[in-house]
């Protein structure tokens, strides 16, 4: 099985951003540990990251014809970004919306999420295994 997972806006600067929140890991280890999970599922991952919206779009469509199955962290474009969420109505394939941490538990304009009625499952609060529990649903889902 073949995953794109898809970081967005702000999220390269895991480890400087607000460990509280996010915690310590870089994206750079996280992508390492998203990788390593999947490997032990059988699965490959492809992990991106950029703070460009039309470049996620463009990931999107690249995802189409490439991936068995999408996650997605649109980081903030989660609670605005019609674009985004246009885009994953595209996508042929599972898509599942991962947070590290709970926005529902956060500040009221983080409470709505454009792309949540196209994705099929979502994880949140779980720092970087919110991931590791995406692939999971993932292998689940295709058994
Ligand atoms: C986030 C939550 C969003 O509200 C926030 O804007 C982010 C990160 C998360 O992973 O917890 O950038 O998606």
């Amino acid at each position: 099985m073949r995953v794109t997972v898809l970081n967005g806006v702000n999220l390269g600067m895991l480890g400087i951003r607000e460990p509280d929140v996010y915690g310590t890991l870089t994206h750079a280890e996280l992508t390492q540990r998203i990788q390593a999970w999947a490997g032990e599922r059988g699965q490959r991952a492809e992990v991106r990251q950029t703070d460009s919206e039309g470049e996620y779009v463009q990931a999107i469509h690249a995802a189409c014809g490439e991936a068995d199955a999408v996650i997605v962290n649109p980081g903030a474009w989660t609670h605005y970004s019609w674009a985004i969420r246009d885009a994953l109505a595209i996508v042929p394939v599972p898509v599942v919306e991962v947070h590290l941490s709970e926005p529902l538990e956060r500040e009221p304009w983080r409470h709505h999420s454009v792309v949540a009625d196209v994705a099929s499952a979502r994880f949140a609060g779980m720092g970087a295994d919110g991931y590791r529990a995406a692939l999971d649903w993932l292998q689940e889902r295709a058994a």
